[in-house]
């Protein structure tokens, strides 16, 4: 394909300027629209991996907040004074709380402080909500004082605000301040301390929100977090995983049922990313379902996302239990069937059916208009078809509507794969999922993946991939820039792709179990990383239908012989999309020839950068960053050069 040129060599010092390379020609047809792209094409994976929920996107601020953590009730506090931990109080499902009494010493204090997620993050004159459930046993009333507080403080004070609380009476009410800090800390402590006659007093349920949450919520998001995927515009939302769908054990699967109804109730559940990794292991990371299936559906509607639950099969993590007895027998699976039946009323439900009440109660009488549901998460084996199979049957029964999602494993190839696709096709799942931690190689290789799928079986949904590179399992550029790669191949079979979620989501820098993940925060910042601007690029020039690109008649994938380009074009209407990934080291110059239609350049993306091994960081979020720059040129083929290890998005006009 490259011509070599001889030059005199008085000319030699042209090199720089003057190409010597023959173009590359691109041939887009626009006289043909192919397949559409589904609207959920690129969309989100959230699993509570990471402190992703408690400690991330839940805006809560108090861990612990119930006193249920299992090994010890006041774990994430420092008690001082008079502190009892008791276990009769008025929530059923966590019925844990902390009696606060007089020291008996007028110069001693009785209190407790929060240590939050890696500490609370505060900012200076923002609001925050400081909540509790309490009651002062007597009948009587007794005097808080409620913190923000800086114990590294030099200064006079250490608290950077406070309020006073009276609590009244002996019954349970729940009472709540605004606090505005004088300063922002990223490792605040929140402290609560008996004061005026130091009345006995019982305290449950203590919660700090800021008031500013992603749409106002008061049981609600933090605002950057969730503005980090509204502007993905992603298509689809699967929530809430992941292996932790599946539990360690039945006992600790992810339980729909618990997540919903007053968060005061919702009772702690075990976290597997606590502990599954022991070389990064976290003995205080619980969930407490603040953030359930009612906020995901909600955050859902809010972000234009159709939700996509994914709900336990009956059987637990297959990599952590061998022996059969783990799971749930075929027979005895009609509570994990109905607990699939009761989500679907619980979203879709009218007002008057038992979940759609519950949904109505806490606040959404519409309902969500659930339209898929995943049945198991990396299952594998004959045990997963035979525990599929009654979930099919009871869901296509009551809701003939409801697409179903099965799996194929936790791997991109090889037994499981080959074992459960046709299994899956059997079965009739509307979709099926696909996942793929690959490194460079697998992602350069792929390209083509989906060109030979059958066009008759069920859908592929790529529900968690990321590349991840040996020996640099981190964030960096190139890694992005090869699933930029291997998503031109997902676009440009739409027909048979219909969503794709990059997994995981987020990642706190001082809690995570995993990585490279899509966005990393502290208690203060965060950042989107390259792969985010990669989905979000594919996000927002999805286009409406797939148009055929070829180079000497075959698609660009990244093939032999294709220079390490990999391509695709969509049109939108009047605009045509043409993304193009140039995994290689030397520019390229391409003719983008459109079949004797005349377009017009608009603009064009890049995504280019010579730091390989480098990401985005909370201290240098925009390091590496897409660019947008005007396309000029006009005619039925335009030139354009894409640099080495770029991606580039061109955008024209009809
Ligand atoms: O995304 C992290 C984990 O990877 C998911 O929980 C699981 O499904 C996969 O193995």
């Amino acid at each position: 394909m490259t011509k070599h040129c001889f030059l005199p060599a008085f000319a030699a010092f042209l090199l720089f300027t003057v190409s010597c390379e023959e173009s590359l020609k691109f041939d887009v047809d626009l006289s043909k629209e192919g397949a559409p792209i589904q609207e959920t094409m690129y969309g989100i994976f959230f699993e509570d991996i990471n402190f992703a929920a408690d400690g991330g996107l839940y805006a809560e601020l108090v861990k612990n907040r119930s006193f249920e953590f299992p090994d010890d009730a006041l774990q994430g506090w420092k008690a001082f004074g008079k502190v009892e931990v008791k276990n009769d109080g008025p929530f059923a499902r966590n019925p844990h709380y902390v009696r606060l009494s007089d020291p008996m010493h007028p110069h001693k204090w009785t209190g407790l402080d929060n240590e939050g997620f890696f500490g609370i993050g505060v900012k200076e004159g923002e609001q925050y909500r400081f909540s509790v459930w309490a009651r002062v046993p007597s009948g009587g009333s007794s005097d808080l004082r409620v913190e923000i507080v800086n114990t590294a403080s030099m200064g006079e004070n250490h608290f950077l605000c406070q309020q006073d609380l009276k609590v009244t009476g002996k019954d349970w009410t729940k009472y709540q301040v605004v606090l505005t800090p004088d300063a922002t800390l990223e490792k605040a402590v929140l402290r609560i301390f008996l004061t005026g006659d130091r009345e006995t007093v019982d305290l449950e349920h203590v919660s700090l929100f800021p008031v500013d949450t992603w749409m106002g919520h008061e049981n609600g998001m933090r605002k950057d977090l969730a503005q980090a995927l509204a502007d993905l515009h992603p298509g689809i939302f699967r929530f809430p995983g992941g292996c932790i769908v599946e539990g360690t054990d039945l006992d600790t699967r992810y339980n729909w049922k618990n997540s919903v109804g007053p968060v005061e109730n919702r009772p702690l559940n075990e976290n597997r990313w606590e502990y599954t990794f022991p070389y990064r292991f976290y003995p205080d990371y619980y969930q407490s379902y603040g953030l359930g299936f009612y906020e995901f559906f909600l955050l859902s509607e809010e972000i234009g996302s159709e939700p996509l639950p994914i709900l336990s099969c009956g059987l637990a993590c297959q990599f952590q239990n061998d022996n059969p007895s783990a799971h749930v027998p075929v027979n005895e699976l009609q509570p994990y069937i109905q607990d699939a039946l009761d989500l679907i009323e619980f979203a879709n439900g009218p007002v008057t059916s038992t979940w759609g009440k519950v949904r109505a109660d806490m606040g959404h009488p519409e309902p969500f208009n659930l339209k898929y549901i995943g049945i198991g998460n990396e299952q594998w084996d004959q045990l997963y078809p035979d525990h599929l199979v009654p979930f099919v049957d009871a869901i296509r029964k009551a809701y003939p509507e409801i697409k179903i999602v099965g799996s194929s494993g936790p791997d991109s190839e090889g037994k499981q794969f080959d074992f459960l696709w046709p299994e899956m096709k059997k079965i009739g799942a509307d979709l099926v999922d696909e996942h793929f931690y690959r490194p460079y190689e697998w992602f350069l290789s792929q390209g083509a993946r989906y060109d030979n799928y059958d066009r008759e079986g069920p859908k592929v949904f790529a529900g968690e991939y990321a590349c991840h590179a040996k020996g640099k399992k981190w964030n960096h550029y190139y890694a992005s820039l090869l699933e930029a790669a291997f998503m031109t191949g997902i676009e440009r079979n739409a027909d048979v792709v219909h969503m794709a979620t990059y997994a995981p989501l987020f990642a706190h820098v001082e809690g995570w179990q995993w990585r490279p993940d899509l966005i990393w925060y502290d208690n203060l910042r965060s950042f989107r990383t390259v792969s985010w601007h990669v989905q979000q690029l594919y996000g927002q020039y999805r286009g409406k239908n797939t148009l055929t690109l070829t180079m000497d008649g075959k698609n660009v994938t990244g093939a032999e012989g294709q220079q390490g380009l990999f391509a695709s074009a969509v049109a939108d209407g009047d605009k045509v999309y043409v993304k193009v990934v140039n995994t290689s080291e030397e520019a390229k110059s391409i003719e983008l020839s459109f079949g004797g239609v005349s377009v017009s350049g608009v603009s064009s993306v890049k995504l280019s950068s010579d730091k390989l091994d480098e990401d985005n960081t909370l201290d240098v979020p925009d390091n590496i960053v897409p660019v947008t720059e005007s396309l000029g040129g006009k005619g039925t083929s335009i030139k354009v050069k894409v640099e080495p290890l770029s991606f580039r998005i061109y955008i024209f006009e009809k």
